[in-house]
């Protein structure tokens, strides 16, 4: 049977409910993490966390336990549902409350969080894909870890419905990251994403990926820019928690080009996974 935990209870599936008036309904008053479990273990628990904490904190969400009581819930919902290669979904809403768009801080802070079993991304991270670019019609605190997707969601959909893994964002012609990823290309042996302020997430695995390509002497140029770029690129990926690096082998929309499949990508990909082998391996 699957179990679910709702703030400091872990409780059969069916009997999982929250209020009609979570704020989460409402307003998308919440925040959210996805962490990924490799091996029985979290990859990147900390980072994680410490993002959410900040999540909670940007949009003046007082959370009522701390992050290693956080840490041990998460855990004793992964032993529950003895994940070994998975995710694991925890997002807290502001809480319920009447409807209103004046919140209170009143409201006590609720806590979700399930887990999901590994969907292999293997014959993309081998293949490649092809994505979209389209204008990034989304608010301007895409720092934030908002379960308020909406902007993402549409842009998903206009990818999907041309044939697209992936929706590419600029905004004022300047590429900023996917709709749920970041971005890189590589030119001339250089790696190029946009920096991480308000306008992208800096993803967990994008960090990641930052400390790697330093190891590899991979000289990281994290500036913006414009969405033309694309089309000229020796190579181009995008990066999340679950699909680690997924090249790019196609552009179509507002930016068209067919790239290779190039050395850096797969370069990246073996160093990525060592890392998360080496660190979850320790962990166990
Ligand atoms: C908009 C957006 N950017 C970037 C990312 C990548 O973040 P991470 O590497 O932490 O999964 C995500 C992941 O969901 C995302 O939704």
């Amino acid at each position: 049977m699957k179990h679910v935990l709702i703030n400091d209870s872990i409780v059969p599936e069916a009997e999982a409910q929250v209020s009609y008036k979570d704020r989460g309904y409402h307003f998308g008053d919440g925040i959210y993490e996805v962490i990924r479990i490799y091996q029985g273990a979290f990859f990147a628990l900390d980072p994680h966390i410490n993002r959410l904490f900040d999540s909670a904190e940007k949009i003046d969400i007082a959370l009522p336990f701390s992050k290693q009581e956080l840490v041990d819930r998460l855990n004793v919902l992964k032993e529950k549902e003895v994940v070994i290669d998975g995710s694991l979904y925890v997002q807290i809403t502001r809480g319920a409350a009447e409807r209103n768009h004046l919140y209170s801080r009143e409201e006590q802070p609720i806590l979700f969080g399930f887990t999901l079993p590994d969907k292999s991304n293997e014959a993309n991270e081998t293949n490649g894909i092809s994505a979209y670019v389209t204008e990034d019609i989304r608010w301007l605190r895409c720092d934030i870890k908002s379960i308020n997707l909406l902007g993402n969601v549409m842009a998903k959909r206009k990818a999907s419905d041309h044939d697209c893994g992936e929706a590419v964002l600029y905004r004022e012609n300047a590429v900023t990251e996917g709709s749920s990823s970041n971005l890189f290309l590589v030119n001339n042996k250089t790696l190029y994403t946009h920096p991480a302020n308000n306008l992208i997430l800096n993803g967990i695995t994008r960090q990641e990926i930052i400390a790697v390509a330093a190891e590899l002497g991979i000289d990281i140029v994290e500036e913006p820019f414009p969405k033309e770029v694309l089309a000229h690129a020796d190579e181009a990926f995008v990066t999340s928690t679950s699909i680690e690096i997924t090249p790019i082998h196609t552009f179509k929309g507002d930016v068209e080009a067919t790239l290779t499949l190039g050395p850096i990508t797969k370069q990246l990909q073996q160093a990525l996974k060592k890392r998360i082998k080496t660190q979850t391996s320790a962990s166990v």
